[in-house]
Order: C-alpha cells, then sequence, then structure tokens
C-alpha cells in the first residue's frame, strides 16, 4: 500500500469544540461538517462531536444529512442549503432541519409533510447575496408563508459575508438581521433561535453570537480570524515518504516542462502524492514538505501522482523517510516542525478551506489522537 495517508486527529477537533464552546458561550455551537467534515471524514467526525455533546451539526446537502442518519447520528442536523430536488419527505422523514430562503421550498416541505407540522430555520440575505431572502423581500414572503398550512419557523439565521476582513460590512449585516428579527416577529413567528456567526465572527464579533453559532473550520484549527490568537489545533496531517533518491548534475532539469534546474549538484527526493490527492499544483516551485524535522522546498512541477523535493540540505535523508506536507513532525533531536494549512494556502493563492477540502477519496484516512494530542 503507498505510504501516502491523512492522519486526523479526533482528540483535536474534540479540544476545538470545546474551545469554541468557551469562546461562544452562552451560545451553543453547531459543528459545520459538510463537504465530508472539510476533508476530515464526517461520519468519524460527527460521532466525535456527538459524543462531545455538541449542541448540533449542520451540512449543507440533504444526502449529507441522510448519510449521517444511516451512520447513527442522532443529534439536530441543519441542512444549509436547503433541499434540491425531490428529497423534501427524506429530509423531515429523517428528522432533518432545513433551512429555506424560497417559498417553493416550504410549499414543498409541507405537501411532504401531508398536513403535519414542520419546523424549518429561515435564512435572511443581509449581504452575503447568495441564499437568503432578501430584507427588501421578507415581509412579502413572509405573509405566503403564513399561508402554507403546517410550517412553523423554529429558527431565524443569517449568514455573513466579511466576518474575517470588514468589520463596517458585519456591523451593517447585523444591524439589516436585526431588522428581520423585527419583520418576522411582526408576522407574528417567534423563531427559537436566531443564529449568524461562523468561525471568524465567533471569534471576532461577540454580538453576532445569539442562541446558536455555526463554527467550521475553527473546528479543524483554524479561527480565520486576524488578530486573535486561539489555542486551536490543527487536525488534519498528510504524510507520504520517500520512495526514491537521485542526484542531480547542476543545470538537470525536473518534471513536465523542466520548471526547474538544479543550481547545484542537488539531492531530489520523490514522494508518491500528487495533484490526484488533492496536493495543490500551484504549490510546485514553492510549497515544502518536512523531512527529518526540516523544510525540503517542492521542486519541478507537482504531477498527479508523484511529487519532488529538494533534500539537499537534510542530513541522512533516506528512501523510507516520512515527508510531511501539512502538520508536525519531529526532527531527531525531537524539535517540533510545522507546516499548517494556512502556510499552503498563502503560497498556492487560496484558503485553508480548499487545502483540506480538496485531499482526495485515494488518500485513505486514519483517525486516533495525534502528536500534539499525545504530547
Ligand atoms: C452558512 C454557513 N454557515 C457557517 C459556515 C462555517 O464557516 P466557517 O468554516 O468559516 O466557520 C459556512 C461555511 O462556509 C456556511 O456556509
Amino acid at each position: 500500500m503507498r505510504p501516502t495517508r491523512a492522519e486526523i486527529d479526533l482528540e483535536a477537533i474534540a479540544h476545538n469544540y470545546r474551545v469554541v464552546s468557551e469562546v461562544a458561550g452562552p451560545a451553543k455551537v453547531l459543528a459545520v461538517v459538510k463537504a465530508d467534515a472539510y476533508g476530515h471524514g464526517v461520519v468519524p467526525v460527527a460521532r466525535r462531536l456527538q459524543q462531545e455533546g455538541a449542541r448540533g451539526l449542520c451540512v449543507a446537502l440533504a444526502e449529507e444529512g441522510l448519510e449521517l442518519r444511516e451512520a447513527g447520528i442522532h443529534t439536530d442536523i441543519v441542512v444549509l442549503n436547503g433541499a434540491y430536488g425531490h428529497a423534501h419527505g427524506e429530509v423531515l422523514a429523517a428528522g432533518l432541519t432545513p433551512v429555506v430562503y424560497d417559498i417553493a421550498q416550504v410549499e414543498a416541505f409541507a405537501a411532504a409533510a401531508g398536513g403535519r407540522a414542520f419546523g424549518v430555520h429561515l435564512k435572511v440575505d443581509t449581504g452575503m447575496a447568495r441564499l437568503g431572502v432578501p430584507l427588501a423581500e421578507l415581509g412579502r414572503f413572509l405573509e405566503r408563508f403564513g399561508a402554507i398550512p403546517g410550517a412553523r419557523i423554529d429558527g431565524l439565521m443569517t449568514h455573513l459575508a466579511c466576518a474575517d476582513s470588514d468589520d463596517g460590512f458585519t456591523a451593517e449585516q447585523l444591524q439589516r438581521f436585526t431588522r428581520a428579527q423585527h419583520v418576522v416577529r411582526a408576522h407574528g413567528h417567534r423563531p427559537k433561535v436566531l443564529h449568524a456567526a461562523n468561525s471568524a465572527a465567533t471569534f471576532r464579533h461577540p454580538s453576532s453570537r445569539y442562541d446558536l453559532v455555526r463554527c467550521g473550520i475553527a473546528l479543524f484549527g483554524f479561527p480565520n480570524a486576524p488578530g486573535v490568537e486561539a489555542a486551536l489545533r490543527p487536525a488534519m496531517r498528510l504524510r507520504s515518504e520517500v520512495v526514491a533518491l537521485r542526484w542531480l548534475e547542476p543545470g538537470a532539469p525536473v518534471g513536465y516542462d523542466g520548471t526547474f534546474r538544479a543550481a547545484r549538484r542537488t539531492l531530489l527526493a520523490t514522494i508518491p502524492v500528487g495533484y490526484g490527492d488533492g496536493l495543490m499544483r500551484m504549490g510546485s516551485n514553492r510549497g515544502a514538505a518536512l523531512l527529518r524535522g526540516r523544510r525540503a522546498p517542492i521542486v519541478g512541477n507537482i504531477s498527479m501522482d508523484l511529487t519532488t523535493l529538494d533534500v539537499t540540505d537534510v542530513p541522512g535523508v533516506a528512501v523510507g523517510d516520512e515527508a510531511v506536507l501539512f502538520g508536525s513532525q519531529r526532527g531527531p533531536d525531537g524539535e517540533l516542525a510545522r507546516i499548517d494549512a494556512t502556510e499552503v494556502a498563502e503560497a498556492c493563492g487560496t484558503i485553508p478551506y480548499e487545502v483540506l477540502c480538496a485531499i482526495s477519496r485515494r488518500v485513505p484516512r486514519f483517525y486516533g489522537p495525534g502528536p500534539a494530542s499525545r504530547s
């Protein structure tokens, strides 16, 4: 078997959950586990969070919620993007809580409920301009909602576009959300919970915490909140091993299109991981891996299955050595070296969310406490 794998530290996720719960309190945390728990593997992550007493989970798709129910997850699950197609009956039967933002969705749920009462969370667009009933259309939406038998607004929510970057815009969004609450109440609805905050808002905007916060990236170790020190631990470590070593003479090219040429006599290591595994190709000639606790630059273009590293400055490097693409590694003297997903993202012009979600199905996930949890 290929020695490439993603090691997922479930204790780090549980720890991060406790950190965000502490920050958010008295608000409770909905753990956002969409997109296979940001690449960490949704079922083991959800089980660990349920064991930790998570107030609920959020997924994007009905099918993600159904997968969790089939795996025996019984906690509340909010389906953030509602139901597409004809899944309304299945969503209600599985006890998932749908988010709605369009009257046709509410009608479809009512038809599926066949006269029985059902609860939804209503999403209002306060500036994200993606999903959500626009504030200007909220009154009209609620008039139509009131005529649908059985439909009940259990939650009112919005999503913040710039909680990590623009405090002024966030304040405007929260003001619009306050107006939305008035409109909803004026139409006779009494939502039991209000929620708006993602991870960044949970850390940076206390007034956005309301009853529930929806945290995703923070659970996986990244607060996404500039200026905030948070004791979070990255939960995924991507590792492989050296399978070949060769010396290159000065001027020799490496990989497809020869985008790297050895400037000196260079020791090159090949590791069996590539963009087919979700390693960002943009990291070619920019990123690095850890070997024996040292950084070895990625040289040449990353290919689908293989990546090459300049290991000239790694003393004693040998075939079979572990190479860490992100995560931590102990060097020979016990020192801890680290490359985290934020650093990879910066090198690749993207965000840590994409670096984590990109790790493909071909990479087996191994679960347990990682080195940080053990030490
Ligand atoms: C509606 C909604 N709420 C919450 C989140 C969680 O965001 P974060 O991972 O930044 O905490 C997301 C993720 O994109 C989302 O789409």
